[in-house]
């Protein structure tokens, strides 16, 4: 168990992940803090109150300000708006990108030493704004999606063949965006090759569902985006760090050469344990897979381009 964890962003996604996370009993403390007054505060303490019922010790506190958050080890960033109807992640570039920023200043300043898992869309170009930001290494600014479009992925899978999920073993790699990469080579029932049960054309409509699941649910709801499947996804990824799991899960990663990409984050196997990311494992893509993978990281690139980075 840890001591301290911050939630940043007391929203949809962040609140349901404080909520999970405590209930895990990560950490003593989880700290959520957000801009409007009153809600991590209000929301903490609700949390904390269904702490007897739930048979958690962990104290989940609320906060407008840093304080209550120094020191953390593992923090997750949710600040920033989520898409409506219409939107595309892409869309929320620039006003998440002076948010997180400002976040990652934050971040910096108050806890130099911790992890930090980034959800914030455009998923990608927040990550290399929290790096940038913070001049964290690598092992250090990780970015949750793959888990996310993987469980989407998954769970289709397992209606579609109705099979357990649990027994739906796959990846989906690439950026958090319409030209994300699901690995069919590597989709199993376990570890039977999915493309021996189900045929080209259902496949093909769960990997175009897959790419969508986040329009999806955005569609249905209106006023905003997906949260309790990416709460329970970032959480994955904080339990593999927190407990030093060595878990392979598709992450958002800094590239440095690896699949051929660089100077970017791009979703890729990742091995997180107590140091973070610990590895990029670099597996071998059919010249299909690997043209997707380029493709995607262009799109990557160009939502980059929109952002322009303030000094200090
Ligand atoms: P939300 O609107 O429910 O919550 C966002 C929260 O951030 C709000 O409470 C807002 O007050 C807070 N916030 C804004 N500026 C802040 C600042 N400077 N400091 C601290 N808090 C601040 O949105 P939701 O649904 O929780 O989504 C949050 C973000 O996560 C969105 O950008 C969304 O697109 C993204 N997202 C990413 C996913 C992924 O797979 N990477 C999955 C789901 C959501
Ligand atoms: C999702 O995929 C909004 O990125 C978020 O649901």
């Amino acid at each position: 168990m840890l001591n301290r964890i911050t939630v940043v962003g007391a929203g949809n996604v962040g609140a349901t992940a404080a909520q999970r996370l405590a209930e895990k009993q990560l950490a003593r403390t989880v700290v959520l803090v957000d801009v409007i007054e009153g809600v991590p505060q209000g929301k903490g303490l609700d949390q904390w109150e269904a702490a007897p019922i739930e048979g958690f010790d962990t104290r989940v506190v609320g906060a407008n300000d840093y304080g209550p958050a120094a020191g953390s080890e593992v923090v997750v960033v949710t600040a920033g708006i989520a898409r409506k109807p219409g939107m595309s992640r892409d869309d929320l570039v620039r006003t998440n990108a002076d948010i997180v920023q400002q976040v990652a200043r934050q971040i910096k300043q108050h806890c130099p030493t911790a992890i930090v898992v980034v959800v914030s869309n455009p998923l990608d170009v927040m990550c290399w704004v929290t790096k940038a930001v913070t001049g964290f290494p690598r092992e250090r600014v990780i970015g949750m999606a793959g888990v996310l479009d993987t469980a989407r992925y998954r769970a289709f899978l397992a209606e579609a063949l109705d099979v357990s999920v649990e027994d739906v073993q796959a990846m989906v790699l690439g950026g958090h965006g319409d030209t994300m990469v699901p690995l069919l080579a590597y989709t199993t029932v376990s570890g039977i090759p999915v493309t021996q049960l189900l045929d080209k054309a259902a496949l093909a409509k769960i990997v175009e569902r897959t790419r969508n699941g986040g329009a999806e649910i955005v569609s249905y709801l209106k006023t905003g985006s997906a949260y309790y499947a990416p709460s329970a996804a970032v959480t994955q990824m904080v339990e593999a760090i927190v407990l030093d799991k060595k878990r392979v899960l598709p992450c958002a990663a800094w590239l440095q050469g690896e699949y051929g990409l660089s100077g970017m984050y791009c979703g890729v196997p990742c091995k997180l344990g107590r140091r973070g990311l610990e590895q990029i494992l670099e597996v071998k893509l059919s010249p299909e897979e690997q043209a997707a993978l380029k493709k995607s990281a262009e799109a990557v690139k160009e939502t980059m381009g929109a952002v322009s980075l303030a000094d200090g």
